[in-house]
This record gives C-alpha cells, sequence and structure tokens, in this order.
C-alpha cells in the first residue's frame, strides 16, 4: 500500500507546502547537544531543516523524489545531506548517529525490521527517536498505526534505556482549515554506551 508511487501521488497531489518542525521532535531533543542525526523518511524536511538550523550534521532519507525536491528548495541555507532511498534496503552506517529520528514512517510490510535498522544506526550514548500514528488516531488508516511496543520489540534489551514511551497528542490542521486532534506514539531510547 504506502510504496514509492503511493508516496509520490501522494506529494504531487498535495502541493507544497510549507512544513513546521513535529512537536515531539522539538521536545525530544531540547535537552540534547547538536551532533550527527538522521532523519528517516524525512518528506518535505521539515524536521531535518529544523535539526540543521540547531547546529546538527543532518543526513536526511526519502523514498520520494518530490518531497526532497521541496525539501532542498525549503533547506536552501542549512546544509543538509538529503538521500534519495528506499530505507527498507538502504543500510545506514552502524553505530554512527547521535540522534536517530522516524516520523510517521510506515513502509510496505512489517515496520520491525526498519525500526532494528534504523536502532543500529544509533551510535553508543545515542538517542533514537520514533514517532508514529497511535492506534488510537481515527484520524489514520490501521495499516499506518504503531505502538510504542512495536517499536521496543525491535530493540536488544541489554543495549537500550526507555527514556519516553507514551501516547501523546497533538493538535494538526485539516485540509479544511479545521482543528483536528492526533494522537502519537512516541518512543525514545538511549542507547547505553
Ligand atoms: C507520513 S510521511 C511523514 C513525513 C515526515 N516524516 C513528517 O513527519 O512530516 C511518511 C514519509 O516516509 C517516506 N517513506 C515511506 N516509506 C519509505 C521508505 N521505504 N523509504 C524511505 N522513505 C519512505 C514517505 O515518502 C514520506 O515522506
Amino acid at each position: 500500500m504506502f510504496d514509492q508511487a503511493y508516496w509520490e501521488e501522494r506529494y504531487r497531489a498535495g502541493g507544497h507546502h510549507r512544513q513546521v518542525p513535529s512537536p515531539q521532535l522539538v521536545a525530544e531533543v531540547a535537552d540534547l547537544p547538536p551532533g550527527t542525526a538522521l532523519e528517516a523518511g524525512c518528506g518535505e524536511g521539515a524536521n531535518a531543516i529544523w535539526l540543521a538550523g540547531r547546529g546538527w550534521r543532518v543526513t536526511a532519507v526519502d523514498i520520494s523524489a518530490t518531497a526532497l525536491e521541496r525539501a532542498r528548495e525549503d533547506g536552501a541555507d542549512v546544509p543538509v545531506d538529503w538521500v534519495h532511498a528506499d530505507l527498507t534496503d538502504w543500510t545506514p552506517p552502524a553505530e554512527h548517529f547521535d540522534l536517530v529520528s522516524a516520523h510517521y514512517v510506515h513502509p510496505t510490510g512489517p515496520p520491525g525490521a526498519l525500526f532494528a535498522k534504523l536502532a543500529s544506526a544509533v551510535a553508543p550514548g545515542g538517542t533514537l527517536l520514533v514517532v508514529g500514528h497511535d492506534p488510537a488516531d481515527h484520524h489514520s488508516v490501521p495499516e499506518a498505526h504503531s505502538t510504542t511496543a512495536d517499536v521496543i520489540a525491535a530493540l536488544e534489551p541489554d543495549r537500550w534505556d526507555v527514556v519516553v514511551a507514551e501516547s501523546r497528542t497533538r493538535v494538526a490542521t485539516d485540509p479544511h482549515g479545521r482543528g483536528v486532534e492526533l494522537h502519537d506514539a512516541v518512543l525514545r531510547a538511549r542507547k547505553r554506551s
């Protein structure tokens, strides 16, 4: 369902609207010193651009060429390494990033393999932040849902400390300009040194 053609069509049909960074990212990164970051499934780049503006050295990956074109445009004044790749077959450098962040990335197939791959890219002492559509979120389709337990199940238990595992609400604007309350599953974990 969520293959490359789906995302290309979704971005082309939706038009280019400059996005704001995720409130979950802003909250969870506030206490981290800048370092290297991987933004997985970066879409139109708001999170990557926000991180780069705060001194992070960011690699941002997405399967949609259209989304990346817009990200490059919006992020023209900050250094981000934009990578056009499919996260299901692109392998990030192992144990490399101080922060690996993924928001609402739900590839075709079970997400556990992707979560494990993202976790393997976190450097010792680094942070994994995965934000998904909580199953309580009736605005998203069930195929897009994930829970914090899904992410935790993909982590090697003796290598990680879970810092945050909770469902949070946020308010977004729907295509008709109305405010809607959405539910996020937020998992933040620190890889042991
Ligand atoms: C719901 S959007 C979220 C975009 C962005 N993270 C945000 O929060 O605004 C999901 C993103 O993941 C990307 N994506 C989905 N599957 C992917 C894959 N297999 N490899 C790389 N990117 C993928 C899509 O192109 C899309 O930009």
